[in-house]
């Protein structure tokens, strides 16, 4: 085992390129690249470009936080609490047996995940450090992601396949800010014995890329306070149990070998250390959910959704409202515990439909080393679904308005994040409208979606957000400048519209680099408005808004990038066979459409002087999707052919 922060060298030696061994360094990297540019080798091609791999170790990818090794009594797998907290009861929801079919239980042998884990190692080596810290913290803390960093779990046990993040994990770890009189008294020398730790101190300073704080003996923390009767296992009161920053370890991912500089581009900081400064901001955010939530409603004052989330709950405020919903159960089937309306129903789910039909699909039989799923996982993941749909449906709300000739569709985000948080290669939510004659047939269809080839026509308003590359990281690694999928060497945000939760705020999410790019929200909006033209004849139209996991593009990236070893085709198999992850329909609405006369955009009825003030007043507007107010005849900018349909239908009224 090579891990720790403990662990310094003085000078790097590395070999990079054709024959040419450099320092490493930004400066070294650099120096690397022009020399190989020079020998003028292989033609660069997209996927596997001459700068590949970048020098880096995995001490690049070190973070604060509890290190492999360290941890005294084993981590235990969920058998070892089934007997009494009803894992296996997915059917009743004894408590908490939801966790056996949500993507934490599954994260480590989740395809997708598995097949850009290679991607990631051979772009940066050691980045599978970072990766297997979150998606198998078990497996991670007692050393068996092993280095040089393996992207194959060589080392794995079963049980580290079959339990991503597990029971026993989660109710050890530890809150790293100590509140005296709150936390747990034995947490105090946890950390002190980080602070010394020889390298410096490994006390994780804000939530984020997996530095949690693991208790090294088996006490169990829970978010309850027992007298008598008590567990017949050791057990501590914690508030960090029952906050959101105890989800936040995880739900802000960040790439430390990037180095924010203060003209807001990220410059790679490459030298098989830590980060500079270790503090996430100064890194590249990959993930903010967390983020995006601590600057929200409901982390200030919680938002009383009328039952939508949260359970028993009114009130949702943190993660475990809407994620781990209250719900009337007994406790441990051993001894009385009473039914209590406030447990914690460990569903965990989100949005990732995809990720269960491609376990299902894959995991029928051993896939090498990870094993098949058993009667329960299958049952429990098949159980997931209706929770995952549940999240689904009630994520957003879909309202129709017709102004004349034209459609709002306005999309309004009730999640604790942004619509569409997390993970971004690949996610995306789309707004499909179809325009109907007075017989039910389709005039017009914008967003509209191949169910069988899985492609997208992009004629409509698609929330998503695009990382990629700046013209530095093309130079290093010879990828080209833009949009890409390459995650360990994303440096760039070009594009961010998804749309922000209750409470946003323009100065708060760039504080935390959650900023909209490419998009405007103001503040307090948590919504977002598309405008589409209605074609003559439309009697009805029908609007869906669309989630879709992975696109296409992404898994044909997963496959081709690949060129070390089968997880990328067998990822590309299982998605074709089991139906290219179809799109889920989170809204369904319709609405009869009211006749109208061209150019009455303010749809009073009449074509009048107001309808030629909105032309004018929005002159030269280009549209990027869906209609601009104003854009009477449907060609997407405001100009003299919309000033001359409202001058000839001026007067007129429907
Ligand atoms: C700090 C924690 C953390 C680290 C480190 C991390 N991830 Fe993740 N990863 C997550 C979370 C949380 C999600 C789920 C987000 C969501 O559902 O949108 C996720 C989701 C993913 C997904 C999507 C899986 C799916 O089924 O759609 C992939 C792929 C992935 N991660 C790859 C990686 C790779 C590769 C690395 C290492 C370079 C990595 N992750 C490191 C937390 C992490
Ligand atoms: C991702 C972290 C995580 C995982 C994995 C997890 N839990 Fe929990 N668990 C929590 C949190 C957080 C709470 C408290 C939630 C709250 O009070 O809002 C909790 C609550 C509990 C409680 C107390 C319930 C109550 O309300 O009295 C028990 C018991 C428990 N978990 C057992 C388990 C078992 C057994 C597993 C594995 C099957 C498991 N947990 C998996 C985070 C986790
Ligand atoms: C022999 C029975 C038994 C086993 C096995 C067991 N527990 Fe418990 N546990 C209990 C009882 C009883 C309680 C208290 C009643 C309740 O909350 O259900 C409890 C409570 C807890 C709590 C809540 C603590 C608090 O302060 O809020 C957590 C967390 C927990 N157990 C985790 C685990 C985990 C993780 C495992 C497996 C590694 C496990 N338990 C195995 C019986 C057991
Ligand atoms: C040890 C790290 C870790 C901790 C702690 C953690 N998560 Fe996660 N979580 C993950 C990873 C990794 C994934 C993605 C797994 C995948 O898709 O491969 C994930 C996925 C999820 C999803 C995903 C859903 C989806 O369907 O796309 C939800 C919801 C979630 N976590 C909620 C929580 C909540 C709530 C807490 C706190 C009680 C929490 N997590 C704590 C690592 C963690
Ligand atoms: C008010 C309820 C609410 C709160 C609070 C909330 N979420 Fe969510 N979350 C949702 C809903 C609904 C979805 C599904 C829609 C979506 O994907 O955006 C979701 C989706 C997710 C996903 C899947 C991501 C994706 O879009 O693919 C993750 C991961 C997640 N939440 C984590 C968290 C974490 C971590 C917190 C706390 C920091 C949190 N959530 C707080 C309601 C909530």
């Amino acid at each position: 085992m090579e891990n720790g922060l403990n662990r310094r060298r003085s000078a790097w030696v590395v070999g990079v390129g054709v024959g040419s061994t450099v320092l490493l360094g930004l400066a070294a990297w650099t120096q690397a690249e022009a020399t190989e540019s020079a020998l003028s080798v292989d033609p660069p091609s997209s996927v596997r470009a001459r700068g590949l791999p970048v020098p880096t170790g995995d001490g690049d990818f070190e973070q604060k936080g509890t290190q492999p090794n360290t941890v005294t009594d084993p981590v235990f797998t969920f058998t070892n609490c089934v007997s009494c907290h009803g894992v296996f009861d997915a059917q009743t929801a004894l408590l908490p047996g939801r966790w056996l079919g949500s993507t934490h239980s599954h994260a480590a042998r989740d395809p997708i995940f598995l097949a850009a884990v290679t991607i990631a190692e051979q772009d940066a080596p050691g980045a599978g450090q970072l990766c297997f810290r979150c998606h198998a913290p078990r497996a991670w803390l007692e050393g068996r992601v092993t280095t040089p960093s393996d992207t194959n779990g060589a080392d794995f046990f079963a049980s580290d396949w079959n339990e991503g993040v597990g029971c026993h994990f989660c109710h050890r770890t530890v809150d790293p800010v100590y509140q005296p009189g709150v936390s747990p008294p034995d947490d105090q020398a946890i950390l002190d014995a980080l602070a010394m730790a020889p390298g410096g101190s490994l006390v994780p300073t804000s939530p984020g890329n997996a530095q949690y704080v693991v208790d090294p003996l088996d006490i169990r923390r829970g978010p309850r306070a027992y007298a008598a009767p008590s567990p017949p296992h050791a057990w501590r009161d914690s508030a960090f149990h029952r906050d959101a920053a105890m989800c936040g370890q995880c739900h802000d991912v960040s790439i430390p070998t990037l180095m924010r500089q203060p003209d807001g581009s990220y410059l790679p900081v490459v030298d098989n250390l830590p980060h500079p400064t270790g503090d996430k901001f100064d890194m590249f955010p990959e993930q903010r959910t967390y983020s995006e939530w601590a600057n929200s409603e409901y982390a200030s004052t919680g938002v009383d959704l009328g039952g939508r989330f949260g359970g028993n709950l009114s009130v949702v405020r943190k993660c475990q409202d809407c994620h781990m919903p209250d719900v009337t159960a007994e406790g441990c089937s051993i001894g009385n515990f009473g039914t209590l309306t406030d447990r914690a129903y460990h569903s965990f789910q989100g949005a990732n439909l995809h990720l269960i039909e491609l376990l299902l699909e894959l995991y029928q039989s051993p896939v090498g080393a990870i094993p098949a799923l058993d009667f329960e996982q299958t049952i429990a993941l098949m159980d997931a679904v209706p929770d995952v749909e549940y999240m689904l449906s009630n994520a957003t709300d879909v309202e129709l308005t017709q102004f004349g000739g034209e459609l709002k569709v306005r999309v309004t985000n009730y999640c604790g994040h942004k619509l569409l948080t997390a993970y971004p290669e690949g996610r995306r939510i789309w707004v499909n409208v179809q325009f109907l004659d007075s017989g039910g047939g389709l005039i017009e269809e914008r967003g509209a979606y191949d169910f069988v080839n899985a492609d997208l026509t992009e004629d409509t308003k698609v929330y998503h957000a695009e990382h990629g590359i700046d013209s530095v990281m093309s130079g290093a690694t010879g990828l080209p400048v833009g949009p890409s999928f390459h995650l360990a060497l994303n440096n760039k945000i070009y594009f961010d519209n998804r749309i922000p939760p209750m409470g946003f705020t323009n100065a708060g999410f760039e504080a935390v680099q959650a900023e909209p790019v490419g998009y405007t929200y103001a503040d307090g909006q948590h919504w977002d408005d598309t405008r589409f033209c209605i074609p003559q004849g439309t009697a009805d139209v029908r609007v869906r808004l669309y989630y879709q996991t992975t696109s296409k593009e992404y898994i044909e990236f997963l496959r081709d990038a690949n060129v070390t070893d089968s997880r990328g085709l067998d990822l590309y198999n299982a998605w074709d066979a089991v139906g290219r992850a179809t799109p889920f329909a989170m809204d369904d609405v319709s609405s009869a459409i009211n006749a109208f006369v061209p150019g009455d955009t303010t749809g009073e009825g009449t074509v009048d002087l107001s309808d030629l003030s909105v032309v004018l007043f929005n002159f030269g507007t280009v549209t990027s999707a869906g209609a601009v107010v104003g854009d009477v005849n449907c060609d997407g900018i405001v100009d003299l052919a919309d000033l001359t349909v409202v001058l000839f239908n001026f007067g007129q009224s429907v």
